[in-house]
C-alpha cells in the first residue's frame, strides 16, 4: 500500500476501506506520511466527500489512535453531552450538575474556545483556582462521588484528531461534514459513555450556518454513535442569536450560577431543560414506545418537570458547589459573585432608534466579544476572563432611542469602539416585533 495511491483513489471519488484509512492515519502519526501528503488527502476528502461507511471507519481509526476511558467499574449509567459550539453557549455548566442531581453520571471532556465561539474550559477557568487539567484518577473520583466532572482533553485521547485538526485549520479543510463528524465523534466516543446527546447548532453564530448542513452533520454523528453502540440523539438548535444574556467567560459563569439558583433566562432554560430531558430519557429508555412519547411531548414534559425540580430544590446548585470545591476552585465565589473577575472598563451600547429588536446577530456579538478580549483569534492567544457583553435586550424586546441595548466589558479599551461598531452591525430595529424564534429546530435519532 502506498500513500499516493490512497490520495489518488480519494481524489478520483473512490471509496476507501478501513485498512486504507488506518494505513494513512496511523502512518501520519508515526511520521511515515508527511504533512504534504496528509494535506492533499484532506483536500481530496473535502472535494470528493466520504460515504457514511467511510466516515464511521475514519472515526474508528481516529478513536483507536488513543485511549478510550474505561468507566465500566462506575456502575451507574453514564450519558455524555456535546455542543458544536455557539455564542453564549454555557448550557453544559448548568446541565451537568442538573443531570448529576438526577443520579446520572456525566463525564465531560471539553475544549477551549476558538474564534467567536466560547469554550467550557475557558469559562470555568474564570472561577478562582478552578482546575480542569486534573488527573484521570481525580476525574473518575469526582464522577463517582459528585456525579459529574469536567476536564480538558488530554494528549492521550484521540491524538489523531488533534494533529489533523491543526492541519485542517491551516489547509482550509475544516468545513467537510465527514471530517467534522469524525473529529467530534472520535473525541466523544473516547469518553466511554452509554449514551450521548448532541446539540448541533445552526445559524449565524454556529459552525453550520444553514439547517440542511446541520441536519446532515447531526444524522451522520447519530449514525456513528449508534454504530459504535452508544445510543445517540441530536437536537438541532438555533444559534442566530446568543443564548441567554451573557457572552464572555466570567459573565457567563455568573449567569450559570444565577440559573442554578432558579433565575435562568428563558431561551437558555429551554435548551438546558430539553437537552437534560433527553439525557434522562436515554438513561431510562427501555422501549420504542418511550421514543414516541418523547416525540409527542408527554414524556418530554415529565422529564423537564423533573429537571426543574432539581433546580428548585437546590440539588443542582449543591452539585455545582461540590464540583468547584473538588476541582480546587473557591466555592465562596458561588455565593459571592464579586469574587469572579470583573472588567475595568464598562461601556453601554445605545439603541440608535425607537422600535423592536428584530435581529441580534450571534456572529456579530461573538466577534465583538473577541475584540473585547473574551475569545482567541489563534489557539495560543491569552484571553481576558472578565471581558464580554451583557445583552440588556434581545430580539422581540422594545427599545427607546438611547436605551442601553447591551453593555461592553473589557480590561483593554483600545478596541472598544471597533467592538461597538461590530456589535451594532448585527442589530436591527424595526416597527413590529418579529415572530418568536423556534429554538429547537429538529430532533435526529
Ligand atoms: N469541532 C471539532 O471538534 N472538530 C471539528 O472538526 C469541528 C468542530
Amino acid at each position: 500500500m502506498r500513500a499516493v495511491d490512497i490520495i489518488r483513489k480519494k481524489r478520483d471519488g473512490g471509496k476507501l476501506t478501513k485498512n486504507e484509512l488506518s494505513f494513512f492515519i496511523d502512518g501520519y502519526l508515526r511520521n511515515e506520511v508527511p504533512d504534504y501528503q496528509m494535506s492533499s488527502f484532506l483536500m481530496a476528502v473535502y472535494f470528493s466527500g466520504m460515504n457514511d461507511e467511510e466516515t464511521v471507519a475514519l472515526t474508528e481509526v481516529m478513536l483507536s489512535s488513543g485511549v478510550v476511558l474505561d468507566l465500566k467499574d462506575i456502575k451507574s449509567i453514564k450519558i455524555g453531552k456535546h455542543s458544536t459550539g455557539g455564542v453564549g453557549d454555557k448550557v453544559s455548566i448548568i446541565l451537568a450538575p442538573v443531570v448529576a442531581a438526577a443520579g446520572i453520571k456525566v463525564p465531560k471532556i471539553s475544549g477551549r474556545g476558538l474564534g467567536h465561539t466560547g469554550g467550557t474550559i475557558d469559562k470555568l477557568a474564570s472561577i478562582p483556582g478552578l482546575r480542569t487539567n486534573i488527573p484521570l484518577s481525580k476525574f473518575r473520583e469526582n464522577l463517582e462521588t459528585i456525579g459529574f466532572s469536567i476536564m480538558e482533553q488530554t494528549e492521550e485521547m484521540a491524538p489523531a484528531d488533534k494533529e489533523l485538526y491543526a492541519l485542517r485549520d491551516a489547509t482550509a479543510t475544516i468545513e467537510s461534514i465527514s471530517l467534522v463528524a469524525s473529529s467530534i465523534m472520535s473525541k466523544k466516543l473516547s469518553e466511554g459513555t452509554d449514551g450521548l446527546v448532541l446539540d448541533v447548532k445552526t445559524g449565524s453564530g454556529a459552525f453550520m450556518k444553514n439547517l440542511e448542513d446541520a441536519r446532515k452533520l447531526a444524522q451522520l454523528m447519530v449514525k456513528i454513535g449508534n454504530s459504535e453502540g452508544v445510543r445517540t440523539v441530536a437536537l438541532i438548535t438555533d444559534m442566530n442569536e446568543p443564548l441567554g444574556k451573557a457572552v464572555g467567560n466570567s459573565l457567563e459563569i455568573k449567569e450559570c450560577i444565577l440559573g442554578l439558583r432558579g433565575r435562568c433566562e428563558p431561551d437558555l432554560m429551554e435548551i438546558v431543560l430539553t437537552l437534560s430531558a433527553w439525557m434522562l430519557y436515554l438513561a431510562d429508555r427501555i422501549s420504542e414506545d418511550m421514543e414516541t412519547q418523547m416525540l409527542n411531548g408527554h414524556l418530554l414534559k415529565r422529564y423537564k418537570d423533573e429537571v426543574v425540580g432539581y433546580i428548585n430544590n437546590g440539588n443542582a446548585l449543591k452539585k455545582f458547589i461540590e464540583f468547584v470545591d473538588a476541582q480546587h476552585g473557591n466555592p465562596e465565589a458561588v455565593f459571592n459573585l464579586s469574587l469572579l473577575p470583573s472588567a475595568k472598563h464598562i461601556k453601554p451600547v445605545k439603541a440608535p432608534r425607537d422600535g423592536f429588536i428584530t435581529r441580534l446577530d450571534a456572529w456579530a456579538v461573538g466577534q465583538a466579544s473577541v475584540l473585547l478580549g473574551a475569545g482567541r483569534e489563534t489557539m495560543v492567544d491569552d484571553i481576558d476572563h472578565a471581558a464580554g457583553i451583557i445583552l440588556n435586550r434581545k430580539s422581540g424586546d422594545h427599545v427607546t432611542e438611547g436605551d442601553a441595548i447591551a453593555v461592553l466589558h473589557t480590561n483593554d479599551d483600545s478596541r472598544i469602539k471597533e467592538a461597538e461598531e461590530i456589535f451594532l452591525s448585527g442589530v436591527e430595529i424595526g416597527d413590529r416585533a418579529p415572530a418568536p424564534r423556534k429554538l429547537i429546530r429538529e430532533i435526529v435519532f
